[in-house]
């Protein structure tokens, strides 16, 4: 046996799995999470194809799910609707019925659980026949400032049933700002906002859009979501709602952008979130089916680089399933 001088081994710092765990730089828990869930009016849950263990959930089926979800610490959830495709116009006037879907499911889980955190997304593809995010025009393009106004009454009902966190998702200029205002001047001041700051136009989203039928119906997200090729820019995003009141920021998607999410987490002292989308679930779940990856250990990793990159706080339909696996179940 040739013992040659190599004094430093780094080796030495895994050598059991308590050094390990004592070494370990990046840990999570249930704390950390936000489960993001689909709900729609009717009565029986509706499972999606492409997002194999999540549903449309039904009034009872969400009330189920969120109830396990608290068993096994997770605190916070994030209500995406489904919206009866008669209830869609150019507008996305559901989107602030008092009476509407969210306000309603809102109120019903606040009633239930007043400590549980509910954010709501505010944007509105699934409330317009257009798909798209905000007001289409006449000649195809997505009318800013006229959509926000339509945001505001919209996180000014969600504010009013019950919501804690609002959480636009739309992309227009200037609407994080113009949403603080509004809730403040209805007395809605300890309503946090979560903006989506580094939203990127990504083929990322595909089974969340099928699962509230809410893709454009003609064009694409390109002239309000980010540009994948772009990360500087995210820093002028970051700086813009950080001006503009936001409470905590969002990078999204996650998996392949862990690279903005560090270069973000230098440059703000803000909590920030990131978002592992639907797409990022669906590649881990086909795949661990497939018997390709061992699902666990893959989806763990994954929440980890999340969490190793700089997030805070991440979305991810693995939220209830994560947490189980956290606590050895
Ligand atoms: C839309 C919205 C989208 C997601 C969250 N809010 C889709 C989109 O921008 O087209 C995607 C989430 C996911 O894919 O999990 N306002």
């Amino acid at each position: 046996m040739v013992h040659f001088a190599q004094r430093p081994r780094p080796r030495r710092n895994r050598k059991s799995d308590a050094i390990r765990a004592a070494c370990r730089e990046t840990t999570f828990g249930p704390e950390h999470f936000i489960y993001p869930l689909f709900i729609h009016a009717a009565q029986h849950d509706v499972p999606i194809a492409s997002m194999p263990g999540c549903a449309r959930l039904s009034p009872a089926g969400l009330l189920a799910e969120v109830e396990q979800a608290r068993a096994v610490g997770v605190k916070m959830i994030a209500l995406f609707p489904a919206i009866a495709e008669e209830l869609k116009e150019p507008h996305g006037r559901e989107s602030f019925n008092p009476d509407g879907l969210i306000p309603r499911t809102v109120a019903t889980l606040k009633a239930r659980w007043p400590d549980l955190m509910l954010v709501t997304d505010v944007a509105l593809d699934p409330y317009s026949c257009d798909g798209h995010d905000g007001i289409v025009a006449a000649d195809g393009r997505i009318l800013n400032d006229e959509t926000i106004e339509v945001l505001c009454k919209q996180a000014v009902a969600q504010a009013r049933a019950g919501a804690d966190i609002i959480a636009p998702s739309d992309m227009m200029d200037g609407r994080v700002g113009a949403i603080r205002d509004a809730l403040d001047a209805e007395g809605f001041t300890e309503v946090s906002i979560l903006a989506y700051t580094a939203k990127y136009a990504s083929s990322f989203y595909g089974p969340f859009r099928e699962a509230l039928d809410s893709a454009p119906r003609h064009g694409d997200k390109k002239t309000y979501q980010m540009d994948p090729a772009n990360a500087r820019e995210a820093l002028r995003e970051v700086a813009l709602d950080e001006a503009e009141g936001a409470d905590m920021i969002m990078i999204k998607p996650a998996g392949a952008y862990l690279d903005v999410i560090a270069l973000v987490r230098q440059a703000t002292a803000l909590p920030v979130a990131a978002y592992q989308v639907s797409g990022e679930y669906a590649m881990l779940k086909a795949a661990g089916e497939r018997g390709w990856i061992d699902e666990r250990k893959a989806a763990l990793e994954c929440l980890t680089a999340i969490r190793r990159a700089g997030a805070d706080v991440i979305l991810t339909y693995y939220a209830r399933q994560a947490a189980q696996w956290l606590q050895g179940g």
